[in-house]
């Protein structure tokens, strides 16, 4: 298949500052077709070179009555594409056609049923529909052309078509789980009503992000800051598929890493890859060890560690040859969210990279084949290039690793105290078939002593914390609710297995007000 075609079958999702709209586009890459999201202020011109084969309309904050309220791009209705405008998007585009919206500041929320009242999109679904509502506004005049496809009691227009047109407005929420039929009204307005044939499968992704590597870098060497990490994982099995030997991936231990872990990089990468990966594994943990020394501030530790990184992994970069590249695991969301923050839109801005600014300083230019793609599309391509279960679904590590998670100052022994604590906790997860329920699992360690005994002697030694939480997005998180005899487990093994350890606390803070780390 040529490269291109994957993309060119597209749906343009036009992003009104729901917070839903990356939903929207997960839902809509699902169904095997690809979507790009773009601010409700792009220009006539992008609209028409874009070239979807259907727009989707976010739901928004705003209300779309009075003036200066978010308007549709012109040009949309112009491409003679279906249209699917979801709550704001439905009022945006009943304004748009001369209807009716009222006002109201009290918001319809939570699950709704709806009476199916037909049109292209929903006839043939259940008579009654079950359905999330998050509104204020609603229509309550369609426009000439349009007539009602679903009702409630308390919004009789709860979805909208025109009669000839392929326009369509949904006042719910199809894109959240709440409701039921809403994969399917995605998979009706991509393939049926759009005309989509579901390209956007992991094999034709690799195959494309191939070639577009192959095409990009050309007999150039690149250099990937491995960190055992599911995106850089990924974008070294890709780049190693696509140009093999001119990849060198450079994974730096920097002494703050969890038992095995440099082992197991080395494991996965080297001896499985029989494509002939460059692995270099820089031994860097004494550098960063003693940097730290004496230092407690957390923002600072993670100064140092940051700017270790990059003296060590540049050192290691000059080494090789005719490297023009920089490969990094840029994901969708961090496109979204950095577009979304220039115009001035954005509700968080995060950078996670530990290599920034070293692009710059040696004049290299950037490679980031995941940059279109969300985790879970890049889970699965993981696995669909040979990456095992384990590498691609485990928990995120942080870059700083093991030094945010010593409360203070960084010292050896508590180190090697902490990494086999975090094995014990990991371990008995994994046991008790809970590791992949948890989105995040870790040991903190706290130097404070307090009292225990063993036998006839008293120990007064160090305190550890298990931290466990349930996220889809690692903004908000809950505190797991780990059955009562696992946590007895790892406290048990933990005191008794570990010296230096007294006491075993667990973590039963949620975020926000506490944040993950301790650090
Ligand atoms: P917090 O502690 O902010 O963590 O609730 C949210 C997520 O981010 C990870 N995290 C980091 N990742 N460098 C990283 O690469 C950091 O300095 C850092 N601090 C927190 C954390 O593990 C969690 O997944």
């Amino acid at each position: 298949m040529p490269a291109a075609d994957i993309q060119t079958e597209r749906i343009l999702v036009i992003d009104f500052g729901s917070q839903t709209t990356q939903l929207i586009a997960r839902r809509i890459r699902e169904t095997g077709v690809y979507c790009e999201i773009h601010p409700f202020d792009v220009d006539t011109e992008f609209v028409k070179t874009f070239a979807p084969r259907g727009v989707v309309l976010s739901g928004g904050p705003e209300t779309v009555v009075g003036e200066g309220t978010p308007r549709i791009p012109d040009g949309v209705f112009d491409l003679g594409v279906p249209v699917l405008g979801i709550c704001y998007g439905m009022q945006a585009m009943a304004m748009a056609f001369g209807g009716e919206v009222q006002s109201s500041p009290e918001r319809e929320f939570g699950r709704a049923r709806v009476v199916n009242r037909g049109g292209r999109l929903l006839s043939g679904l259940d008579d009654e529909l079950d359905v999330w509502m998050s509104h204020g506004d609603k229509v309550t005049e369609p426009p000439k052309g349009f007539v009602v496809s679903a009702s409630t009691p308390s919004a009789p227009i709860a979805a909208m078509h025109h009669e000839d047109r392929p326009l369509f407005g949904l006042q719910f929420h199809p894109e959240v789980t709440h409701t039921v039929a809403g994969n399917e009204m995605f998979r009706r307005f991509v393939f049926e009503l759009c005309g989509c044939e579901g390209l956007w499968t992991a094999e034709n992704i690799i195959d494309d992000a191939v070639n577009r590597i192959r095409e990009q870098v050309g007999d150039d060497k690149v250099i990937l800051g491995l960190s055992g990490g599911v995106d850089s994982s990924v974008v070294a099995a890709l780049l190693s598929q696509a140009i093999g030997e001119q990849l060198v991936c450079v994974f730096v231990d920097n002494g703050l890493l969890r038992k095995n872990e440099r082992e197991e990089v080395e494991t996965a990468f080297v001896q499985k890859d029989e494509r002939g990966l460059n692995l270099v594994v820089v031994d860097a943990a004494d550098e960063f060890v003693e940097r730290l020394s004496g230092v407690e501030d957390p923002e600072e530790k993670r100064k140092i560690i940051g700017m270790t990184f990059i003296e060590v992994f540049e050192r290691e970069a000059k080494k090789h040859d005719g490297v023009r590249w920089l490969a990094q695991g840029t994901i969708y969301p961090d496109v979204i969210e950095s577009a979304a923050s220039k115009f001035g839109k954005a509700h968080v801005i995060k950078s996670h990279h530990n290599v920034g600014g070293l692009p710059e300083r040696m004049q290299l230019s950037l490679v980031e084949p995941l940059r279109e793609l969300f985790k879970d599309e890049v889970r699965q391509i993981g696995l669909a290039l040979g990456l095992s279960h384990d590498r691609v679904f485990r928990h995120p590590f942080p870059g700083p690793g093991l030094a945010v998670r010593i409360m203070g100052e960084v010292r050896q022994t508590y180190l090697d105290v902490l990494r086999e604590a975090d094995e014990i906790f990991l371990d008995e997860l994994r046991r008790a078939d809970l590791y992949n329920s948890v989105s995040q699992a870790f040991v903190v360690y706290l130097p404070v002593r307090s009292v225990g005994v063993v036998g006839d002697s008293r120990r007064y030694e160090h305190v550890v914390a298990l931290r466990a939480v349930e996220t889809t997005d690692f903004m908000t998180a809950d505190w797991a609710a780990l059955p009562y005899d696992v946590l007895g487990r790892v406290a048990n093994r933990i005191v008794n297995e570990i010296s230096g350890i007294s006491r075993v606390v667990y973590d039963v803070s949620s975020k926000p007000p506490a944040t993950i780390e301790w650090e």
